[in-house]
Parts: structure tokens; sequence; C-alpha cells
């Protein structure tokens, strides 16, 4: 029998926690390769190795049917134009699917369905449901000013295959133009740094 402090926690929207437990905290040098603005990265890390974003996860219970959540949270800021983003990753078994939560803060998720190549991008933001299909690499990107704060819930046997997407990044990026958050192909961005660094601008 589950044990009954499993079954009822207390979240904070705000801060993204729950009580009791301790986050797990991505710094930019754990994702460092995922930015596309290697001379940002660079500068940024010569600053602070800062925090990107926080995860605190539950594990009630595990075995068939049973589900595991979690919240996280996403530092508002940018590397270069790529706004603060979590790593991604496709499910390990590729037909579990996810259900995603709005809490607070402004935000986006890229999905890249693992078949097709093919990408979507959904705003997450409070009183938003987002359902992230089987076999769909998923990543969450702060597009805001304050903390984006959200809940991920999905089988307790889903486990996390981070190595595709380590090895060749999403299709698409998250950037600020004009003040804007736009998507665009992550290769035509990588090519507009190369001529920036060509041209000196
Ligand atoms: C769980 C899930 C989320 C993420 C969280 C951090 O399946 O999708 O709880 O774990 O958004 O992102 P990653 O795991 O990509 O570092
Ligand atoms: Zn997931």
């Amino acid at each position: 029998m589950t044990d009954l402090s499993e079954l009822f926690k207390l979240f904070d929207p705000t801060l993204g926690t729950i009580d009791g437990l301790e986050p797990i905290e991505r710094r930019l040098v754990d994702l460092h390769t995922m930015f596309s603005d290697k001379q940002a990265v660079t500068a940024a890390l010569q600053a602070e190795n800062h925090l990107i974003y926080s995860v605190t996860a539950v594990q009630p219970d595990e075995g068939d049917g049973a589900l595991h959540y979690g919240i996280g949270c996403i530092m508002p800021g940018r590397i270069g134009d790529e706004y603060h983003m979590t790593k991604g990753h496709l499910h390990s078994r590729r037909a579990a699917a996810e259900v995603y939560i709005g809490l607070q803060g402004e935000g986006l998720m890229l999905l890249e369905d693992e078949r097709t190549g093919s990408s979507r991008t959904l705003p997450l933001q409070p009183h938003s449901v987002l359902y992230v299909p089987g076999a769909t690499a998923h990543r969450t990107i702060n597009i805001g000013a304050s903390p984006l704060t959200y809940l991920g819930i999905y089988p307790a046997d889903a486990g996390h295959d981070y190595g595709a997407i380590a090895e060749r990044n999403f299709r698409q990026a998250v950037i600020c133009r004009n003040g804007e958050a736009v998507v665009v192909e992550r290769s035509d961005y990588l090519r507009q740094l190369e001529r920036n660094t060509a041209t000196g601008s």
C-alpha cells in the first residue's frame, strides 16, 4: 500500500517547488551544448554558471498503470538570443504520453515527432493543459520576464531518454527578434550566427 505522504503533496506554483522535496537543478554548464550561440555561452559561463531551471519529481508508485509527476521552474533569461529552456527528451518507452499544466509565467513547448521530424509549438501559460503524444521529443521554453512554472504528469514507466536530443538538438529554436519570441529553424539561426561572427557584427 502506497504511503499516505506519497498521496498528498502541497506545491508552490510561484516558486515551482513541492513541500519537503529537493529540486534537481540544471545550470548552464549542464546544457551549454544545447544553446546555439557559443560565444554567448562562453561569456555567460565566465560571469556565472547560473541556474536555468529546476525540477522536482514525485514518484508515488511504480508498476503498470502508476503515474509520476513533476513540477518545473524555468528562470527568465536568454543565452544570446535564445530563451532559457529545458534539455528536452523523449520518453524511453516511446508510447508514453504526458500532460503538462501551465501554472505561472509565459512559455512555449516545442514538440518534435520522432517518426516524421515535424515540429509544433504550443503556448504554455496559466490555465493551459497540453498533451504531449508518445514518440514526441518535448522541450519547455520560458519566453517571459518571470519564472515559468508547470506540472508534468506521465506514466511511471515512461523513462527519460536524453541521448537523441543531446546528439542532434531540436530542429527548431526559440529566439528573441525585435523583442518578440520567434520560432526559427536552428540551422538558419546557426548560419546567421556564423555570418555575424564573420562580419564582426
Ligand atoms: C517529465 C517531463 C518534465 C521534465 C522537465 C525538465 O517527463 O517531461 O517533468 O522532466 O520539464 O525537462 P528535462 O527533463 O528535459 O530536463
Ligand atoms: Zn517528459
